[in-house]
């Protein structure tokens, strides 16, 4: 559906050229004064410039040529602006059209494109710590968002499997089960399952990360069984097979837990295979260069304000680097898919070495020209004390803790709530639990670090999930009850209330809000969005008999009304990533 904003500014642009002007100069925005009127433009200050003519004129010529037909009555103030308001018949056959249009509240691209948006980014034999709940959660919110504009769209997680924690883990497992046969030298028989369980795996990765900071010998071994392990040594090889095994299996549980899914789960060492083929690439166009034995890229431009340090490709041991295996990864990624767009959701920190990789992509040509490459880096979840987030003993909190701990605290609070059937809560909490993670998370702007406060998180007032679910669930109880006593929805009327046009009027931004959070990949902006529109809904309700109306034509329209709010509400948070329960 058209926005309303373009509608007007159309409108008011031919007021504009019936009166002489150009027609550029009417476009629309919302108030900077709401207590004035709903929109405003501001277009007769800035063609008085160009018509040598006082403002004010020119704005009173406008405003005598916004016909009959025009979508809002228009006011000529001075010095010169055009205030407007809607004209509550026109909003309501817009907001009539809304409801009757459902599926097509979003608006659709006009060129989508295909994207890999490359997120989370776990690391195997590594637990899941807090750490990669934004990448997880705001990467979720950017794919659904992307989506729902038209885009194809894929998501790749991206595994971390094939840096030092492999060896790390080899090395330690070697010295607690030496006669496994993944430590002969040659091929040998490998059972089938897996000489560890994940909760074993979680113990012996930061055992042997532990050991490796105090023992150089020890980092040595789990060094050199890296390296064996990336030359293809064949039990290094099973061993980790399994390991991706273990951790591949407890990552889909985690993931699926916060309702987040990938369509591809590439990892680190699928790209190793197109190694080889960059660094020839790299030297055959010259853009390759030995430093201090090690292979480089020059990647620094002139116009650089910040030093930029060459990319390393290659250590002076021959190894490959982070670096290598991303660009390596892009490489492979044009083969397979042939996207026109790769989107990174990744820590912010990691900013400089994007940079880096996307410069030698360019430079040697390894994406074709248009292909946009994006790096949305996300700032750092802290704790109250300001400082990276961490359990009450100051370890890394794992991210299943986290869940458990808020999804506790909610079960307390739905205990108390006598709406929520005793054998719904468990479930009503989880997925309010769930809404309170999200939200408080997606709600700040992702750039910025953010402090993860559970009290607020989880409260049902304020800017919180489980608010927008009460409100939710709120309006769907009154829809419940309506269709109970078999009522149904009807035409829209004009808005009666201020409280009641307040609300129209929000919801005409829907599709524009989910437009903006998309170029501007910002969940945030549909946070606000809803958070706004629940308020303005609330208002709505607490001033309104709905059920109660007598009159049937304006109750049908107050359903219908109801309806689309619930729709708008529903399709929002879905592309937040999370769902409401059916009472609470
Ligand atoms: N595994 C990495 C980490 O934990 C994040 C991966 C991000 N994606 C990428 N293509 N480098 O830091």
């Amino acid at each position: 559906m058209e926005n309303l904003l373009e509608i007007m500014s159309k409108q008011l642009g031919e007021a504009f050229a019936g009166a002489g002007y150009e027609a550029s100069y009417g476009s629309v925005r919302t108030s900077d004064r709401p207590d004035l009127c709903e929109y405003q433009c501001n277009g007769a200050m800035a063609a008085a410039k160009q018509y040598h003519k006082a403002p004010f004129l020119i704005a009173e010529e406008v405003a005598a040529k916004c016909g009959e037909n025009a979508f809002f009555t228009a006011e000529a103030v001075k010095p010169g602006f055009l205030n407007l308001n809607v004209k509550p018949s026109c909003l309501a056959s817009y907001i009539g059209s809304m409801a009757e249009n459902g599926e097509a509240l979003i608006p659709q691209l006009e060129h989508p494109g295909k994207l890999i948006i490359d997120y989370g980014g776990p690391n195997v034999a590594k637990p899941l710590h807090v750490g990669h709940l934004r990448a997880a959660v705001i990467g979720e919110s950017i794919k659904r968002i992307a989506r729902a504009v038209g885009n194809e769209v894929l998501g790749d997680i991206h595994l971390g499997d094939w840096g030092l924690q492999i060896g790390l883990v080899i090395t330690e497992l070697k010295k607690r089960q030496p006669d496994l046969p993944y430590f002969l030298e040659g091929e040998a028989e490998y059972p089938e399952e897996a000489p560890f369980t994940v909760t074993e795996l979680e113990e012996i990765y930061p055992a042997a990360s532990a050991k490796s900071k105090v023992d150089e010998s020890y980092r040595e071994e789990a060094l050199l069984a890296t390296h064996e392990l990336q030359e293809g040594r064949p039990g290094y090889r099973a061993l980790w097979k399994k390991i991706l095994e273990v951790s591949v299996a407890d990552l889909k549980r985690n993931y699926e837990r916060l309702d987040v899914h990938f369509d591809l789960w590439k990892s680190e060492s699928d790209a190793q295979p197109y190694i080889p083929g960059v660094i020839e690439d790299l030297k055959a166009k010259g853009l390759a260069r030995v430093d201090q034995g090690a292979l480089v890229v020059d990647v620094a431009e002139e116009t650089d304000k910040k030093e930029m340090p060459p990319c390393i490709i290659l250590k002076s041991d021959g190894a490959s680097l982070y670096s290598t295996t991303d660009i390596a990864t892009i490489v492979e990624r044009v083969k397979l898919f042939d996207p026109d767009e790769m989107i990174y959701v990744v820590d912010k920190r990691q900013g400089m070495h994007f940079e880096q990789v996307f410069r030698v992509v360019r430079l040697a040509r390894m994406v074709k020209p248009e292909m946009k490459l994006v790096f949305a880096g996300f700032g750092t979840m802290n704790g109250k004390d300001g400082k990276p987030f961490k359990t009450r003993d100051g370890g890394v909190m794992r991210l299943e803790s986290l869940l458990n701990e808020i999804e506790e605290e909610m079960a307390v609070k739905i205990a108390d709530n006598k709406n929520v059937r005793a054998e719904d809560a468990a479930k009503t909490a989880e997925t309010v639990a769930l809404a309170a993670v999200k939200y408080g998370d997606l709600s700040n702007q992702a750039a910025k670090d953010y402090v993860f406060d559970t009290e607020k998180f989880t409260s049902f007032e304020g800017n919180t999930g489980p608010y927008i679910l009460y409100t939710l669930v709120r309006i769907k109880s009154i829809l419940e009850k309506a269709a109970e006593e078999d009522r149904t929805g009807g035409g829209i009327l004009e808005p009666l209330s201020a409280d009641e046009k307040a609300l129209m009027l929000s919801l005409t931004d829907f599709g524009k809000t989910v437009m903006d959070a998309y170029e501007e990949l910002a969940p945030h902006k549909i946070c606000a969005y809803i958070y706004k529109l629940s308020n303005d809904f609330n208002r709505f309700y607490h001033g309104t008999r709905i059920l109660g109306e007598e009159d049937a034509a304006r109750r049908r329209s107050y359903l219908t009304l109801l309806t689309l709010v619930k729709a708008v509400l529903e399709k929002a948070i879905d592309l937040l990533g999370f769902s409401a329960p059916e009472h609470m």
